[in-house]
């Protein structure tokens, strides 16, 4: 069983010999009127769902909680609240059993989901070594894996993640919580070359997005001098040209590892990648460069247990089990 509550999703899932069984997620909507998540309701949301959640993905998956072999568990980085209802309930549960615990990495799961398959999913894994770009509400990186449990960041943001710079150009813009799924939609509609936003010029494969957020704000507050409702009047365009400027300062960097390395097989792994055009400039890339490219289903792009438990199958394969004074941990 996998188990995930490191931001403001309560997960479990259920693998049986790396197939999934089951896979339960209950969301959280107290945030949207905030704008953000707030990390004690976060918490609190957490405590009401983990039983539930975790119950729902046993009878999903057929079993009796007597049957499992192993609990892995988000183990960090993430809300320290959130984090540790799930770790403190995956630890008592595996103790409670008498079975092995397996600490997980919440950004190796993201990006080992890619390994995720159902019954009679026959779609391949990516081949090792894989490059995959990361881009979360909290992370944006490129890492090549060359295993499992051996994964190198090539590059990272050095100050905002890409979910985080268009949710809060969505804030600005006084769209609903969280913003990327919005601005997705709007986009469709939108001209995306009307409009041009600051694009970072930094060395190597690291990324930045702070400098695009505020010209998105100082933008907007000039041109809603002249026309008050040009945000109204504008949302698609400005969603569009948003969207494009985002997509393209990620491809730009990915575009350099992969000349780098020679690796073409491309994975996309986190919330952000349900994003069309970015899924769309993956199957452009894939069409002009020749790269052999991997999206996972939209249920595994934001945060969810299957990953946890994928990851955690691969740990337990290798008996990588941890003692139950292992905290959980916030940052990397
Ligand atoms: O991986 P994830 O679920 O968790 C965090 O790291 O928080 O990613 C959430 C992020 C949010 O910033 C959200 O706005 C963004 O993924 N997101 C999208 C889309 N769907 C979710 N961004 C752009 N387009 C989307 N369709």
């Amino acid at each position: 069983m996998g188990i995930e509550s490191s931001c403001d999703d309560t997960s479990a899932a259920v693998l049986k010999n790396g197939i999934l069984l089951s896979n339960v997620t209950a969301s959280q909507a107290v945030h949207e009127a905030y704008g953000g998540v707030v990390p004690e309701l976060a918490s609190r949301a957490h405590q009401q769902n983990i039983v539930p959640v975790v119950d729902q993905a046993l009878k999903k998956a057929g079993i009796r909680k007597e049957e499992l072999s192993a609990i892995a568990f988000t183990r960090g980085p993430g809300l320290m609240g959130s984090l540790l209802v799930g770790v403190s309930f995956a630890k008592g549960l595996a103790r409670g059993l008498g079975i092995p615990m397996i600490d997980v990495n919440h950004l190796q799961g993201h990006v080992l989901a890619h390994f995720i398959h159902e019954a009679n999913d026959e779609t391949p894994n990516p081949p090792l070594p894989y490059l995959c770009l990361l881009v979360s509400g909290g992370n944006s990186q490129i890492v090549k894996v060359n295993k499992y449990n051996d994964i190198e960041i090539l590059g990272q943001t050095i100050d905002d993640a890409a979910g985080e710079a268009i949710d809060k150009c969505s804030k600005v813009m006084g769209l609903g919580y969280p913003g990327g799924p919005i601005i997705d939609r709007l986009a469709r509609q939108g001209n995306a070359d009307a409009f041009q936003f600051a694009r970072p010029n930094i060395a190597g494969y690291n990324y930045s997005f702070s400098g695009l957020k505020t010209s998105f704000l100082y933008n907007l507050r000039d041109w809603t001098k002249e026309d008050p409702d040009f945000i109204e009047h504008h949302k698609a365009d400005l969603a569009a040209s948003l969207e494009k400027t985002v997509v393209e300062i990620l491809m730009k960097k990915l575009r350099l590892a992969v000349k780098d390395t020679g690796i073409k097989d491309v994975a996309l792994a986190g919330g952000v990648s349900a994003n069309t055009g970015l899924r769309n400039a993956f199957h452009d890339h894939a069409r002009r460069f020749g790269w052999n490219i991997f999206i996972p289903k939209f249920s595994y792009t934001t945060d969810n247990a299957a990953m946890i438990a994928m990851t955690g199958w691969f740990k337990y394969q290798d008996k990588d089990f941890i003692d139950i004074d292992a905290p959980a941990y916030c940052r990397i």
